[in-house]
Order: structure tokens, then C-alpha cells, then sequence
């Protein structure tokens, strides 16, 4: 048996493969069969007069998805989607397919959101997931030739790490726990060990809205750097963002052509990125029209009004305090502000990521910490982070999915990942 993805290698040789049947079509005398086997497909061409009764016979017993073992000539074909076709002197149908519910027609997402376990096979689908592992495998790499260490952060804690409104709290043997919202808090500790840290996991958010861009588990990558002040942690984020994407461009041409990506688009991501303060864009979306006050978030529709202006992400930054979370550093030439960026892709995505300088005077973040009605011993040893060596430090979280969705140019986060979680979703 061979993977279809290396028939290439075996032109003029019978192979058999084994798969999962995507279509059939047949007329009186020839019949076509569609595999797939998970590394590609490939049309296998059956000829009444060339194969005996019983296996032309299993021909019309095949359905969609039934498991089946083909085996025939390789012959190159460049019409033939992958390149080669199947000249077939044997076919066993291995396990049979009920009536498959996903059709090749239009279906509502939600009937396909409850069919997510067989949607994963379904080409548009398979081509968004494999940009994620390889936009996955890239950060891994980036990070590894930059010389940051991996640190995997707890996913229960007992410290809210990011808004007391979107905690996910269980039982922990009679005491609180949450999931966490973010590895930050645990990064930050690892920085005087070893100085240039990430962690790369799953986060959780009870996200009361339903918005194409949340998700209640996301992954999130962190990176927290020692000695990295707020301009340094933005110049990380830039150098980053364009390495993933030139990854994707040039590891995933096939499945950005089946998603219908437009790639010039993408080829265009090179850092440096355009910087706006967060002062700057009020100014800019009130003269488009938009009654934002300074001192409230930006919301999606402002992102949106703001990004229609740039062709690459661009850099929101120095917000105002009370938008932003507790441990973000004061700003000491505007101390009405946080030394913070948000970045924000074009083509209508908006934020990717969250960054700052993170506050590391013992007596302000304490002050926030009360400010926010955080309960302080939850956060004691993060403070003693601050007591022993306090240090200048950055770091942010990029959101993967929302990475991807723009990569790839789908417009709902819930397609790039496996299984989403949703308000109203936690089947299959
Ligand atoms: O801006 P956020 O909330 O920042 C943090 O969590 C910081 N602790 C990061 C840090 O500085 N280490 O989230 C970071 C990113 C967002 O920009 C977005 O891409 C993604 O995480 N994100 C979500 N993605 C999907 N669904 C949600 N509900 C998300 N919430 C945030
Ligand atoms: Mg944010």
C-alpha cells in the first residue's frame, strides 16, 4: 500500500492504495472512482472489459466514504487533479459508508457545525486546518532559531489573568479554579530563568458573544522577553507575523489555491508595519464618521473603519488605561495611558494581537491590582516578581485562529479549528 501523495515516485508500476471513495461516476462501459486516503486523491479508472465480473460488480455497491483498497497502473495525467491517474485491475470494497450527509451541495453551518467530525474531510476544510499546522510548526520554529525557550503554562489557575468577566471557574477540591485566559502571568516568571520565553496553548474565554471572531477555547501563543521595552516588543511582533505568513505562502500554495486565497495580498506582509497611537486613530475614525470617544476599546467595527486605510497590519498603540488589563505599564509621558499595542490585520480582520510593557513597580501594580478589585493574595506571587530583581519586561499573545482566518482569508474563526468551542456549542 502507498500514500497517494507519493504515486510520482511509481509511474508505470501498479500500487494499491487505500481510502475513503469521494465520488463515482460511471457510464455503461468505464466507471471513475474517487480516493482519497488523506494524503491526496486520486481518480481510478475502471474498464468493464479489463477486470472480471465480481470486481466490476463491487463497483456499484460503492457509496460516499465507503473505505475501499484500489489497486492499478500509475499513469501520468496532467488533467487529473494531483497529476496521475489510476489504471484499475482491482477494487475491494473494505468497509461500506450509510448515506453520507454532507452532499456536494450548499448545507446551513450549523448542519454542518454538528457534522464537524465528518466536515474535517471535506477539501475546503482539510486545506484551512493543514495552514494551521503549518502556521503552528512555523511559530515553534521562530522561536526556537530566536533562542526562546518553551514554557507550557497551567491551564487551571487561581489567578484571574485577564477580565474577571469571561472566567470558565471550577470546583478545585473545595477551592476556586479557572481556566486559564492566558499563560502570561506564568511567562513572566519564567523570564529571569531564561530570559526570552513562550508558551503556545489553549486559553479560555466564556465569550458571551457571537461574533465570527470568538471562540471560548482559542489558542494563544505568548512570547515575554526580558529587558524588552514596548518598541522592542513591537518590532518582535512585526518580524514574526511576516515570517508566519511568508511559512504559509510558501509551504501551503495548494491549499491557499483551494481556499481561493489571493496571495499577492500576503506577499505584500513584510515588516516593518505602519503605527498609529491610539490618540491618532480616534482622531482618524471621528473624521470618518465614527462618534468613539477617547478612552473606550476599539470595537470591531472601528477596527474595521480604521483598516481600510492599509494594506499591512497596523499597530494600535499606548490605550487608555482603563480599557486595557491591570498589569500593563503606565505610560510616564501620558500616565492616562498603558505602554500597549494592539495589531490589527488589513482585509477587515482586525486584532491578531495584544501586547504591552508590562508594569514592574511593586506599589503601582498593586494599586491596579486593588483598582480592578482583583483579589490580591491570588496574586501574591506574581508580585513577588516585583520584590526579587524586579525587571523591564514585554511580551503578547497572538490568537491563532484569528491568525489563520486571516491567512487564509475565511471570514469565521470557527473553521480554523478542529473542534470549536462556541456559546452554544460543545457537540461533537
Ligand atoms: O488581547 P488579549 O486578551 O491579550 C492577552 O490575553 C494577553 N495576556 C496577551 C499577552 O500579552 N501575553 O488576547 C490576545 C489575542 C487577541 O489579540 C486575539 O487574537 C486572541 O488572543 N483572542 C481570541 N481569539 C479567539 N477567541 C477569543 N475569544 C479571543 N480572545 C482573544
Ligand atoms: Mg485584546
Amino acid at each position: 500500500m502507498i500514500d497517494i501523495k507519493h504515486l510520482g515516485d511509481h509511474v508505470g508500476e501498479s500500487v494499491t492504495v487505500r481510502g475513503w471513495v469521494e465520488a463515482t461516476r460511471g457510464h455503461g462501459k468505464v466507471a471513475f472512482v474517487v480516493t482519497r486516503d488523506g494524503t491526496g486523491t486520486v481518480q481510478g479508472v475502471l474498464v468493464k472489459s479489463q477486470v472480471d465480473e465480481e470486481t466490476w460488480e463491487v463497483r456499484g455497491t460503492l457509496t460516499q466514504e465507503c473505505l475501499v483498497s484500489v489497486t492499478g497502473l500509475v499513469k501520468e495525467d496532467a488533467r487529473a487533479p494531483g497529476g496521475y491517474e489510476l489504471e484499475l485491475s482491482a477494487l475491494e470494497m473494505l468497509s461500506p459508508s450509510d448515506e453520507y450527509p454532507i452532499q456536494p451541495k450548499e448545507h446551513g453551518v450549523d448542519f454542518l457545525l454538528d457534522h464537524r467530525h465528518l466536515w474535517l474531510r471535506s477539501s475546503m476544510q482539510r486545506a484551512g486546518l493543514k495552514v494551521r499546522a503549518e502556521v503552528s510548526q512555523a511559530i515553534h520554529d521562530y522561536f526556537y532559531q530566536n533562542d526562546f525557550v518553551r514554557i507550557d503554562s497551567p491551564i487551571l489557575t487561581g489567578a484571574i489573568g485577564e477580565h474577571a468577566g469571561t472566567l470558565f471557574a471550577t470546583d478545585y477540591f473545595g477551592e476556586n479554579a479557572y481556566l486559564a485566559q492566558t499563560g502570561q502571568l506564568y511567562v513572566e516568571a519564567a523570564c529571569p530563568a531564561f530570559k526570552k520565553v513562550y508558551c503556545f496553548g489553549p486559553t479560555f474565554r466564556a465569550e458571551k458573544s457571537k461574533t465570527r471572531r470568538h471562540l471560548t477555547e482559542f489558542w494563544m501563543i505568548e512570547p515575554e522577553v526580558a529587558f524588552a521595552d514596548s518598541d522592542d516588543n513591537m518590532r518582535l511582533q512585526e518580524d514574526f507575523v511576516s515570517y508566519i505568513v511568508g511559512r504559509a505562502i510558501e509551504n501551503c500554495a495548494d491549499e491557499l489555491q483551494i481556499l481561493e486565497r489571493d496571495v499577492s495580498k500576503l506577499e505584500k506582509i513584510k515588516a516593518p508595519f505602519p503605527r498609529l497611537s491610539y490618540t491618532e486613530a480616534v482622531e482618524v475614525l471621528n473624521k470618518k464618521g465614527s462618534d468613539v470617544e477617547w478612552g473606550a476599546d476599539l470595537g470591531a467595527t472601528d477596527e474595521a473603519a480604521l483598516m481600510e486605510d492599509y494594506e499591512l497590519p497596523l499597530f494600535v498603540y499606548n490605550y487608555p488605561k482603563g480599557a486595557k488589563a491591570f498589569y500593563m505599564k503606565e505610560n510616564p509621558d501620558d500616565p492616562r495611558t498603558v505602554l500597549c499595542n494592539d495589531l490589527l490585520a488589513p482585509e477587515g480582520y482586525g486584532e491578531i494581537i495584544g501586547g504591552s510593557q508590562r508594569e514592574d513597580d511593586l506599589a503601582r501594580l498593586t494599586h491596579r491590582i486593588h483598582e480592578e478589585g482583583l483579589p490580591e493574595a491570588a496574586y501574591s506571587w506574581y508580585l513577588d516578581l516585583r520584590r526579587f530583581g524586579s525587571f523591564p519586561h514585554s511580551g503578547f499573545g497572538l490568537g491563532l485562529e484569528r491568525t489563520v482566518g486571516w491567512i487564509t482569508g475565511r471570514h469565521h474563526i470557527r473553521e480554523m479549528i478542529p473542534f470549536p468551542r462556541l456559546m452554544n456549542r460543545l457537540y461533537p
